[in-house]
Formats: C-alpha cells, sequence, structure tokens
C-alpha cells in the first residue's frame, strides 16, 4: 500500500488506506531519503490479541542422538512417544519440569503441576529415571576459567560469578565426541549474553530449560518496531524471564568480578537494518576475552575506533562462516518483492573470511585466537544444517588463519566438541 501511494506528500491519508487489523498498531514514516515505511507498535502488539500464548506448546521426547528434525519445521504433530503439552513458554509450569532434572518429585505430584492427561501417563513415565544428577562443581580456583560447550557456547566463571554466551547445548547420551552438557552448568548462571537473533545463538530450547538458573540476561537492543528486527528484550519477558536487559554498542556493566563492555556487530545480516547484534568483552582478573560471533568485518575502520577505546584484546572468538546463505533463506518472506538471485546472492548471512579475521587478529594483538560458531558439531546440525568437507570454504579460510596466526606465535585453534582454559 506505502508503495503504491507514498509519493513524497504528507501520509496523512494513508492511514484510512491501513488495513484494518493493523490499525492504531503502526506510524507510517519517511526516510529521509523520501522512502516510505512503517513503525510497528511492538510493546501494545503484545498487549492486543495476536499475541496469543494459548498457540504455544511444547513437545517432550527422549533424546538419544545427535540427529533430529531441523529445529524451524514447525509445527510438529503427535507422533508416538512424545508428549505435547499445552503449556505457554512463560509458565512456571515449565520451570518446575525442567528442575526435575535436579530436584525429584513423585509421579502424582509431576502430573497434577503439569496437567498432564491420563494419555500421557505411560510416555511420560518413560522420560524419568532414579538416578540422581551429578552434582556440578563450581570453578573455585585462582583467576578464571572458561569451557566451550559447542559453536558459540562458552562459559566463563570467576570468583563465584559466571557467564554463558549463546546456550546451545548438547543433552547427555552416549556418543563418540567428547562434549559438555546440560549437566555441566552451575546452579546459577549470574549473565546469559546473547550475541544476535539466529537461532544458533539464540534458541528458546535450551534458554527455557535454563531459565529458573539465569539470573539476568543481556541482549542487544533493537531499533524499534521494524519488522526485520523484533526487540528480544520483549520476545523473552513474554516468554517469562524476569530480568532482561538490552544495551547498545559501548556500554559497559560489571558482574561480580567479571566485566562487560558491548561492542559494534558488522554485517551477517544480508545489509538489513538489524540492531540486534552485539560483539561483548570480558574482562577478569586482568584478562580481556572477545566473543565476537558472526561479526564480518567489512569495515576495519571500525575496529580501528574500538581498537582505540578497549585496547589490545587477549583472547579473541570469532565466528568464520564466511560462505553463509543468501539473506531470503532467513528473511525472504518479509519483503514485498521478490528480489533477483544475484542480489540475494551477494547479500549473504556469513562472517568473517580470512582477509577480515586476519584483520582482527592484527588490530588487537590477541594472543590467543579461537574460532568457533562453525556449526562443525554434529548436536549442531538440527539447528545449523551445515555441512562441511575439507575444501568447503569456511574451513579453508580458517585453516588460513590458523596458520597464519601460528607463524606469528599467536594461539590459535578452530574449536570442536569441547575445551578448557584457565587464565591464571
Ligand atoms: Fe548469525
Ligand atoms: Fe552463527
Amino acid at each position: 500500500m506505502l508503495k503504491a501511494n507514498a509519493n513524497g506528500y504528507s501520509l496523512e491519508s494513508l492511514y484510512a488506506l491501513v488495513p484494518h487489523e493493523l490499525r492504531g498498531y503502526v506510524e507510517l514514516v519517511y526516510d529521509l531519503h523520501n522512502h516510505p515505511s512503517f513503525r510497528l507498535f511492538e510493546r501494545l502488539m503484545y498487549k492486543s490479541r495476536f499475541y496469543d500464548p494459548k498457540l504455544q506448546s511444547i513437545m517432550l521426547s527422549l533424546i538419544t542422538q545427535d540427529d533430529r528434525p531441523f529445529v524451524l519445521s514447525t509445527p510438529r504433530f503427535e507422533e508416538p512417544g512424545k508428549a505435547h503439552l499445552q503449556i505457554p513458554f512463560a509458565s512456571e509450569q515449565l520451570d518446575f519440569l525442567f528442575q526435575l532434572k535436579v530436584k525429584s518429585a513423585s509421579f502424582g505430584e509431576i502430573k497434577d503441576r503439569l496437567s498432564l492427561a491420563d494419555t500421557d501417563d505411560q510416555v511420560f513415565r518413560g522420560f524419568l529415571g532414579k538416578e540422581p544428577v551429578r552434582k556440578y562443581v563450581p570453578y573455585d580456583g585462582k583467576g578464571a576459567r572458561w569451557r566451550y560447550f559447542g559453536h558459540a557456547c562458552i562459559l566463563v566463571e570467576a570468583g563465584g560469578s559466571c557467564i554463558l554466551s549463546d546456550p546451545v547445548l548438547s543433552y547427555t547420551y552416549e556418543n563418540n565426541i567428547s562434549r559438555y552438557t546440560y549437566e555441566d552448568l552451575p546452579d546459577v548462571i549470574d549473565c546469559v549474553l546473547i550475541t544476535h537473533n539466529h537461532q544458533d545463538h539464540l534458541l528458546f530450547e535450551t534458554l527455557l530449560q535454563l531459565r529458573s538458573k539465569i539470573r539476568m540476561i543481556v541482549v542487544p537492543k533493537n531499533a524499534g518496531g521494524a519488522l526485520q528486527d523484533p526487540s528480544m528484550k520483549l520476545i523473552l519477558q513474554q516468554c517469562g524471564f524476569k530480568n532482561v536487559v538490552d544495551l547498545e554498542e559501548m556500554e559497559e556493566a560489571q558482574f561480580g568480578p567479571l566485566h562487560l563492555t558491548t561492542l559494534p556487530f558488522l554485517g551477517e545480516h544480508g545489509d538489513l537494518d538489524i540492531r540486534t547484534k552485539l560483539a561483548y568483552l570480558v574482562r577478569v582478573s586482568g584478562h580481556s576475552l572477545l566473543f565476537a560471533a558472526d561479526s564480518c568485518n567489512i569495515s576495519p575502520e571500525m575496529y580501528k575506533h574500538v581498537h582505540q577505546e578497549i585496547g589490545d584484546v587477549d583472547v579473541v572468538f570469532l565466528g568464520m562462516e564466511c560462505a553463509g546463505a543468501p539473506m531470503s533463506w532467513l528473511y525472504g518472506p518479509l519483503l514485498t518483492e521478490r528480489m533477483e538471485r544475484a542480489q540475494d546472492h551477494s547479500r549473504r548471512l556469513a562472517g568473517s573470511n580470512y582477509e577480515r579475521a586476519h584483520d582482527i587478529v592484527e588490530r588487537f594483538r590477541c594472543k590467543e585466537l579461537y574460532v568457533y560458531a562453525m556449526g562443525q558439531e554434529p548436536w549442531l546440525n538440527y539447528v545449523m544444517s551445515v555441512k562441511y568437507t575439507p575444501e568447503s570454504h569456511p574451513i579453508v579460510q580458517s585453516n588460513k588463519l590458523l596458520e597464519a596466526c601460528a607463524q606469528k606465535g599467536v594461539i590459535a585453534e578452530r574449536l570442536f566438541g569441547e575445551k578448557e582454559i584457565l587464565l591464571s
């Protein structure tokens, strides 16, 4: 409607042409180039009939292997061996359910608290066991410890406090790749950091299970009201997360001994105006760790300015999935007209390649470089569906970076499976 009717003149008369359902929920605007657009009153929409938590449900099944159906393939249909519970995400019933992993309850109480139907009895009993879960021992040594849980998920512990980045976790089952799982997390997670709104970094399956442990979630702030850039803070709040803080670039926060600085995150979103992306600098016991996620260094001058502010960094974690999907793979359904294939393929959801990553290593004079967030772990398949060969671009490019780092005496590794490092 806007494309057909907004011609640089006042938009006032066009409010009458806004589809009935949307009236009162949008403001029509021009940008400074006289391009017409709109913004949504996001918070107001969550209070409208368009936000219906009754549409939310969870499906439980026994997961005993890495292979699983793709995460975004919904809805899920009823299947034998699976329990489908009509519980809204914000419900405290879910906290009770997931706390059962460490806190036992009788079957009668479980059934009652979760309002289980008699027909679910048999399936649900199959999910329960009598073995106590192994108790997690928090790090109480000097300095800090970080542990890699796969992809972009890293736990940093120091002085009794901890930060967990982009939680995406494997369950515990027989397998041939050593890994940390849900069982390797502290009872309390002081702060969860989310870098951006892609399903391999913001995954509800994991987050909902951790909700009762999480004291605070830090997310990037959105621009407000853009369809392609919904507020992560609002989404999480609607889903029952109590302490969600959204930060902009170059802000600071302190969690016990862990000091946090938010940094700009470039690219990776097909040049769409998406603000919900941040890199995080964590300083602890005299060490600095940069979690850059899929930041694509398309404008190295940005890091020059950032370096002037924060100085050198000891450890850099950087994603190098530099092939990436075409923009329409994730955002296509939001576009108002079909893009030409060549345009679409030029605007990729891709992280840094060798050159761009190398510039970051040089700029921050890091002592250690870890390539992460590559989707290589098999338990990430259901989220990422990437399959690499030794010839795959991201593997070739990251190998080249590892070699360049080795020549310089920078410790460098492409993380896979699990890793633990102590910072004295
Ligand atoms: Fe991403
Ligand atoms: Fe990613």
